[in-house]
């Protein structure tokens, strides 16, 4: 366990909302939050027909709320239709809302610039007519590979508008990785820039997308449409590749929305799991559109009057529900960041928030951790410096937050006005599950409190039976909610075992353990298989092993997780080359490349920190590996535990020794 989980534990207080948080609010005190789970917990079928009849526009009405004939394939609002991008442009646009502020876009250099709902009606219009021209349709999927920009939430807006499914890959995935998910998901379309600026860099783009397409199996793409971003110089295959600009020029400003069924996948975005193959997460349209719609509602407590900013990168499953539809569907005013936080030095949050009068903020617990860090070794960067008090709600996501951490958000950053919702969900829930409501919930550091009204959210033992107040055991969700996965794509055998386990009773199996509290507050201790939480971001381990294996130096390698401070956990490599040992100057020098192969492999987010070689690894005499002797030796703790089953112990003292 580590030190931060410890700490938790022992965390005992209590932050009630005061009278700012709770005045107006769209859930106002404890008793109204009671209340409509209530309602959810005693009529789930009532309660969800009326929030899908209040909150979406359906251009067919559905007749059925939840069909549970074939689980867990279940379906929600099977037989109505609608279209996702008309609910999250149009009803506005039609509503005498067109003028208002949709984007504030910023880019890494500071430049500006801002897009109305009507504005950006026409822009998502004339690419989606422009794709349509080239012939794609409703039902065909498309990879999107952009950068953090009007221009990425656009794309993925017109593809919403088409019905075309998309499957947004980070920019900062590798050419292996883009290829592994442009053949999984059979993609024909490719969306691209010429390159990202980031942290005062230009960062290729393109060239990753032509390397991708080259690897194989990638003949179904037809076209690359490529954004003009910085102009940098691009390679160029005529007939296939296109400029953004051109495809769009000309174009109609309106385009007739494509109504597509409830059911009707969205987007599928790939997750780490715990085999090396990451899993094409499927979500609905009406299902994740209408959660994704209401936790915005509830969690950030959305006005009209709000600058809502969240730091996340459409790459990730936060990006699509936090920027790309929740905020749209909602109608809100949002502040969309190409950079980093640190450049052009570490105040840039604050000097942004402070510029736009940012009222509601939702980051990571990494980036405030490295911001703590960084705002002590150079104090101008320091949040006191800038004028923070257009804030009125903070969140978090990714992964659990110290208290120390959480304490510091909300003294420095909230000015211990501003509550903070530690909003516990995942790729695969589609929206917040367990999260405070800002006007309702008494917060305690580190907890995600309470689960939102309609999720049955648990705590049960190997066999589904709940656990007794205060035990440790698998989270898992009762019931089906409307923006749970549907599938993973073209493995539904897989999307059974991994999340309905048959011991489980049905339940939908998160993947972290947890325990509740005498409140019935929900403590998350972290993932219970073998996917790490590094920056927020998840990683299997054994796709880095599969990464490093795959190097012809190589002969065997095993990855486990080290606490970090900033990170929350840093990957560790075992490694066992085919050659001997290296020791010294040596061993460093293929760690180093060992770490690239890695970024080249996967991306630089699963670069390994350390990486230790052996002449073997710990393992039974059954030749398993012994993943928990790793974990301890890569903390740099002293084996304190049985290895008596183990067949080389002398290996665990090579292996406590770093290059
Ligand atoms: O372990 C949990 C952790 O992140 C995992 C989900 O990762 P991903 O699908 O990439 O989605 C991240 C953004 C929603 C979870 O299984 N996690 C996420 N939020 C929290 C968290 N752990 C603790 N507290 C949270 N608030």
């Amino acid at each position: 366990m580590s030190n931060a989980i410890e700490s938790t534990l022992n965390e005992t207080r209590v932050f009630p909302p005061d009278a700012r948080a709770t005045a107006g609010a769209t859930i106002s005190g404890i008793e109204a939050y009671r209340k409509l789970a209530q309602e959810a917990e005693q009529d789930p079928e009532g309660f969800w027909r009326r929030q899908a009849n209040e909150q979406l526009t359906w251009s067919k009405p559905f007749t059925q709320v939840l069909d549970e004939s074939d689980p867990p394939f279940y379906r929600w609002f099977g037989d109505g239709e609608l279209n996702v991008s008309a609910n999250c442009l149009d009803v506005h646009v039609d509503n005498g809302r067109g003028d208002k502020t949709a984007i504030l876009f910023e880019a890494d250099d500071g430049t500006v610039t801002p897009i109305t709902y009507r504005e950006l009606l026409a822009r998502v219009c004339r690419v989606a007519n422009g794709i349509s021209k080239l012939g794609y349709k409703k039902g065909d999927r498309a990879i999107i590979y952009l950068p953090m920009s009007i221009e990425a939430v656009v794309a993925m807006q017109a593809c919403a508008r088409l019905g075309i499914t998309h499957s947004v890959v980070f920019g900062g995935f590798s050419s292996k990785s883009l290829q592994e998910r442009i053949v999984d998901v059979g993609a024909t379309l490719v969306i691209t820039a010429d390159e990202q600026a980031r942290g005062g860099k230009h960062l290729p783009l393109k060239p990753a997308v032509d390397e991708a397409l080259k690897l194989g199996g990638c003949d179904a793409v037809k076209h690359v449409i490529v954004y003009r971003r910085t102009g940098g110089k691009t390679a160029w295959t005529e007939g296939r590749d296109l400029w953004l600009h051109d495809v769009e020029a000309g174009q109609a400003d309106t385009c007739a929305p494509v109504q597509v069924n409830a059911e009707h996948p969205l987007f599928i975005l790939y997750t780490s799991g715990s085999t090396g193959k990451p899993k094409g997460v499927q979500h609905s349209s009406a299902g994740y559109l209408l959660w994704s719609l209401l936790t915005v509602k509830w969690t950030f407590d959305a006005r009209a009057d709000d600058v809502y900013w969240c730091t996340a990168d459409v790459g990730w499953i936060t990006g699509h529900t936090y920027i790309t539809y929740g905020p749209l569907a909602a109608g809100l005013t949002q502040v969309v960041f190409e950079g980093v936080p640190t450049y052009p030095n570490a105040g840039r949050f604050w000097d942004m928030v402070a510029r736009h009068k940012v009222t509601v903020f939702y980051t990571a617990p990494t980036a405030i951790r490295s911001l703590v860090k960084a705002s002590e070794a150079t104090p101008e960067a320091h949040p006191r410096n800038y004028d923070l008090s257009s804030l009125r709600i903070l969140g978090t996501v990714g992964e659990p937050i110290n208290p120390e951490a959480w304490i510091w958000y909300h003294k420095n950053v909230g000015q211990e006005r501003c509550p903070i919702v530690d909003t516990w969900w995942q790729t695969e829930t589609g929206g917040h599950m367990i999260t405070p409501l800002p006007g309702a919930t008494p917060l305690k550091p580190g907890s995600c409190t309470l689960p939102l009204p309609g999720i049955t959210a648990a705590i049960v033992d190997e066999t589904g039976a709940d656990v007794e107040q205060g035990n440790g055991g698998f989270l898992v969700i009762k019931r089906p909610w409307p923006s749970m996965i549907r599938n993973i794509w073209g493995d539904p055998e897989r999307f059974k075992k991994s999340y309905f386990p048959s011991e489980l009773r049905g339940y939908y199996l998160a993947g972290d353990g947890a325990q509740r509290d005498a409140d019935g507050y929900f403590w998350i201790m972290g993932r219970i298989d073998d996917v790490l939480n590094v920056s927020g971001h998840r990683l299997g381990t054994m796709e880095v092993e599969s990464a490093l294996v795959s190097h012809e130096l190589v002969a065997e390698a095993a990855v486990v997780g080290r606490p970090d401070d900033t990170t929350g956990e840093a990957v560790v490599a075992f490694v066992v080359l085919k050659g001997n040992r290296p020791e010294g100057e040596e061993a460093v020098a293929i760690a180093k490349q060992l770490r690239d192969w890695v970024a080249r492999e996967i991306g630089p987010i699963a670069k390994p920190k350390d990486i230790r070689f052996g002449d073997n690894l710990p393992k039974t005499r059954s030749g398993k590996i012994m993943r928990r002797l790793l974990r301890v030796v890569a903390k740099g703790e002293e084996v304190t535990q049985d290895v008596s089953t183990l067949e080389n112990p002398a290996i665990l003292e090579q292996l406590a020794k770093s290059q």
